[in-house]
C-alpha cells in the first residue's frame, strides 16, 4: 500500500524544516513504509504562485490525501496582502474541518539541560494540549476594524464545544485520566457554556478526574507545575497562546509538533511555531518540530509506531551528544543536525 502525503512547505523556515524532516523520513522508512509525496502551495507561497494563500487545488489535494504535512506560513512580505497567509491557513483548517489541534509537550528526561526551568520542575513533563481550532474569536463574525473601532466576535455553538470536549475526554481516558479545562468563566459567556458542557460530559467519563482553571492561573501553573497536567482542553485563542508558553519547558518553540484532526477526513501535521523570518534561509532552524510532526503522523495516521520510535531515538541520540541548533543553545546548522540524525539511523 502506497500512502499519499500532501506536503505544504509554506514560507520562511517552513520549506527548510519540511525538507529536513522528509530527508529523515526517507532515510528511516525504506522497505518499511511506502509513501508518495504531492507538493502543494499554501500561505505566501500560494499568493506568489497562484495569487491565493489557500488555492482550491490545495484544498482538493488535501481532501484526497492520507495525511498532510505543513511547514509554516507568513512573513513581512505578505502582511498587507488583501488575503494574508494567515487567512489562508485559517481557511484551510476550516475547509478541512480540522477542529482538534493536539499539541504535546513532552520533556525528554535525558535532555533536561535544554530546559530553562529547574530540572526538578521540568522532569517528567508530559501533557497534551487539545486546542479547539475552527471556532472562537478567530472565526466569529462580525469581524472588522476601521479607524474608529474594531470588532471581533467570540462565538461557540454547543455542538462545537461538545465535539472538542469529547475528543479531549477520550484522549484523557487513554492516558493518565486527568483532564484540565482552561477557560475564563469568571468573565466570558463563552467560557460559562464551555464549563457547563465539560461538567455534563464528565458524567460519561467517571474514570477521568476533571478540574477547571482560569486561563490566567493556568498560564502560571503550566510553567511552575508542568507535571500536574495530563490533558488540557481549551478554546482556540487560549490554546494558541498557552502552547507557545508550554514549548519553553522543552527548551524551544522549535521542538513542538501538532496534529490537527477532523471528524472523518485526513489529519494535518504541523509545528506549532511560525515561519521564523528572523532566521529563515540561514540553515539555522531547529527541524525537531517538523520531525516530531512526522512521527506524530506515522503513529496517528499510519500506525507506524516502531518507525516513529526509531526516528525519535536517533534524534535523541544526536541531541544528547550536544549537537543542537541555536534556539537550544547549540551551534549546529539544520543541515548538520539532519545529517547526524541520518547517520544515527
Ligand atoms: P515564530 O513562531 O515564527 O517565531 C518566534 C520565535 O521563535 C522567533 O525568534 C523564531 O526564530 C523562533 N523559532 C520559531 N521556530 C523555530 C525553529 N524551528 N527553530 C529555531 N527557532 C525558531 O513567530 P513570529 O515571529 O511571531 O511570526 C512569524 C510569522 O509566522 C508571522 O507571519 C506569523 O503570522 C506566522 N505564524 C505562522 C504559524 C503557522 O504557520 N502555523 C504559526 C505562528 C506564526
Ligand atoms: C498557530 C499560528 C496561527 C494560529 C496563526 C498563524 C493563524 O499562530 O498555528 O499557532 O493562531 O492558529
Ligand atoms: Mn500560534
Amino acid at each position: 500500500m502506497t500512502y499519499k502525503i500532501v506536503v505544504l512547505p509554506g514560507d520562511g523556515i517552513g520549506p527548510e524544516i519540511t525538507q529536513a524532516a522528509l530527508d529523515v523520513l526517507e532515510a528511516a522508512s525504506s522497505g518499511v513504509f511506502d509513501y508518495e509525496l504531492q507538493y502543494e502551495a499554501v500561505g505566501g507561497d500560494g499568493i506568489d504562485q497562484v495569487g491565493d494563500p489557500c488555492p482550491a487545488a490545495t484544498i482538493k489535494a488535501c481532501s484526497g490525501a492520507d495525511a498532510i504535512l505543513l511547514g509554516a506560513i507568513g512573513g513581512p512580505k505578505w502582511e498587507e496582502a488583501e488575503k494574508t497567509p494567515e487567512d489562508g491557513l485559517l481557511e484551510l483548517r476550516e475547509n478541512l474541518g480540522l477542529y482538534a489541534n493536539l499539541r504535546p509537550t513532552k520533556v525528554n528526561n535525558s535532555l533536561l539541560d535544554l530546559s530553562p526551568l529547574k530540572k526538578e520542575i521540568a522532569e517528567g513533563t508530559d501533557f497534551m494540549m487539545v486546542r479547539e481550532l475552527i471556532g472562537g474569536l478567530y472565526f466569529g463574525r462580525p469581524k472588522y476594524y476601521d479607524d474608529k473601532e474594531a470588532f471581533d466576535t467570540m462565538y461557540y455553538s454547543r455542538e462545537n464545544i461538545e465535539r472538542i470536549v469529547k475528543t479531549a475526554f477520550d484522549l484523557a481516558a487513554s492516558r493518565r485520566k486527568k483532564l484540565t479545562s482552561v477557560d475564563k468563566a469568571n468573565v466570558l459567556a463563552n467560557s460559562r457554556l464551555w464549563r457547563k458542557i465539560v461538567e455534563e460530559i464528565s458524567e460519561d467519563y467517571p474514570e477521568v478526574e476533571v478540574d477547571h482553571l482560569y486561563v490566567d492561573a493556568a498560564s502560571m501553573k503550566i510553567i511552575t507545575h508542568p507535571t500536574q497536567f495530563d490533558v488540557i482542553v481549551t478554546e482556540n485563542l487560549f490554546g494558541d497562546i498557552l502552547s507557545d508558553e508550554a514549548s519553553v519547558i522543552t527548551g524551544s518553540l522549535g521542538m513542538l509538533p501538532s496534529a490537527s484532526l477532523s471528524e472523518n477526513g485526513p489529519s494535518l501535521y504541523e509545528p506549532i511555531h511560525g515561519s521564523a523570518p528572523d532566521i529563515a534561509g540561514q540553515d539555522k532552524a531547529n527541524p525537531m518540530s517538523m520531525i516530531f510532526s512526522v512521527t506524530m503522523m506515522l503513529r496517528m495516521s499510519f500506525e507506524q509506531d516502531a518507525l516513529a520510535d526509531k526516528i525519535e531515538a536517533a534524534c535523541s541520540q544526536v541531541m544528547e551528544s550536544g549537537l543542537v541548533t541555536g534556539d537550544l543553545g547549540g551551534r549546529a546548522a539544520t543541515s548538520e543536525f539532519v545529517q547526524a540524525v541520518i547517520e544515527a539511523l
